[in-house]
């Protein structure tokens, strides 16, 4: 008897979502060149959802940008838009996803469909919103377990947690992609989502056949290069988060890495101010600067008992200004950051990182006691070299006056080449022991 009125319920559930989801459509009467006005249907839309154009036979996909009273602005995911006036747009609803293990090892558009020219995808079984929202901060697990990258100077200086959000912070050119192909290369995690933003295309294949080649089975890859349009390259995290996101429910590791977040704050002010936003710090209207930390918060541990998603970001430094809004919204959402630094990749040494800059906010949880105490005197070493550095360099120093800052001289030029690691090299073991093993050395 429970069983039928259960059964009865699940059908008028069913019906009224079916009724919901009956095609609500509109015409087109105002174009101009990104957005297509719609009328007739807004009460039936809300912001972020997908409408389809259906013109010169083909349907085109955009999304609900803006609604008032009487019209709705759609932005295609196109660069183009092919309608005209009079054109059909309907409803399609929420934007969703329905990622599956069997996407590992495939490369995917920010529209979720299959970029590697390797056949169509197979759907999951649970459909994902694209805009979750992050799990409630009391519900999260608590970070704490290490996972060591195999870069070393990472490992020793800015060691990461499983569910840590980092950024990789540079101007352009100084090596942040490199960094984040040899970190998703690194060992112990289930599984790597990855979101080329607004790269180069020659970019996307050297990483495809970059040290990720290894991990490559366990990898799902969302592409959107700089050529395409602003809304594809917004969307292009959202998916690498949703399929992240379903991989963290399965109880997965997973590490995700968006190169770079920059170009998603980009594209997220061109939609935004076609919407008609107004730009408030340096052409960046506010939504940008409350989209960011709702989608890096996404990231991080899920609920006590499922995965982790260790996030790693790169943050373009417009002109090496480290103090840009973007840059600093960023900061202030992550829990630690790498600056890597152009004068040091000048002299060669990579990767590039200021290891008195960067800091991890979680480095307590990871190192001992003896590493946190060989890590401040390292710290202090460096500061010393770096501080004295001009002074030495005119001659102003005579070895012997200063025991600590010969150590130093001997000391630091030994640490710097042992942090050297390149793309191709075998990845760091022990961070600790390797670097004990050229200081003695
Ligand atoms: N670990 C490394 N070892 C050797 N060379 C490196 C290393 N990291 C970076 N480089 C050099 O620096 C160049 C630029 O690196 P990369 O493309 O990673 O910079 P980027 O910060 O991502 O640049 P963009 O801002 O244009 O995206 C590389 O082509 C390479 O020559
Ligand atoms: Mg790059």
């Amino acid at each position: 008897m429970t069983n039928a009125i259960e059964r009865l319920e699940q059908a008028m559930e069913a019906g009224r979502r079916d009724l919901a989801l009956a095609r609500v459509s509109g015409p087109v009467h105002e174009i101009t060149a990104s957005t297509a006005r719609v009328c007739g249907i807004s009460a039936f839309l809300r912001l972020g959802d997908r409408v389809g154009f259906t013109a010169e036979g083909r349907t085109q996909i955009g999304e609900v940008v803006c609604i008032d009273a009487g019209d709705a602005t759609v932005k295609p995911f196109e660069a183009r838009i092919a309608v005209g006036i009079g054109a059909r747009a309907h409803r399609i609803g929420a934007a969703r996803l329905r990622p599956s293990p069997a996407w590992k090892g495939r490369m995917i558009d920010a529209l979720g469909r299959p970029a590697d020219g390797r056949g169509p995808l197979i759907e999951g079984d649970v459909e994902r919103p694209l805009d979750a929202d992050p799990p409630a901060a009391m519900t999260r697990a608590r970070v704490d377990k290490s996972l060591p990258t195999g870069v070393r100077a990472m490992d020793l200086f800015t060691p990461l947690c499983a569910g840590q959000r980092i950024g990789i912070f540079a101007g352009s050119g100084v090596g942040k992609s490199t960094l984040l192909a040899m970190l998703a290369g690194a060992q112990g995690f289930d599984s790597v989502v990855v979101a080329l933003v607004g790269e180069r295309g020659r970019e996307v294949r050297e990483f495809l056949e970059g040290p990720i080649a290894a991990a490559r089975d366990r990898a799902v890859i969302v592409v959107s290069t700089g050529d395409e349009s602003p809304m594809m390259r917004r969307q292009a995290p959202k998916v690498a988060l949703a399929v992240a996101e379903a991989f963290r429910d399965q109880g997965e590791s997973v590490l995700l890495i968006i190169d770079s977040v920059t170009r998603y704050a980009h594209a997220a002010r061109d939609v935004a101010l076609a919407a008609g936003e107004p730009a408030v710090a340096r052409g960046y209207p506010p939504s940008v600067f409350s989209d960011l930390p709702r989608l890096l918060e996404r990231a991080g541990p899920g609920a006590e008992g499922s995965g982790t998603i260790t996030g790693i970001f790169s943050v373009l430094v417009d002109g090496d200004d480290h103090n840009d809004p973007v840059a600093d919204s960023i900061r202030g959402t992550l829990d630690g950051h790498i600056v890597l630094d152009r004068a040091i990749a000048e002299q060669g040494r990579y990767p590039a990182m200021d290891l008195l800059a960067s800091i991890s906010r979680l480095s307590g949880e990871v190192w001992t006691g003896d590493q946190r105490e060989l890590v401040r005197k390292l710290k202090g070493m460096m500061a010393r070299y770096e501080e004295t550095r001009d002074l030495r360099l005119m001659g102003g120093y005579r070895a012997g006056s200063d025991p600590e800052l010969d150590q130093a001289i001997t000391l630091v030029p030994r640490i710097y080449e042992a942090m050297r690691q390149e793309p191709g090299q075998e990845p760091s073991r022990d961070a600790f022991l390797e670097l004990a093993q050229s200081l003695r050395g």
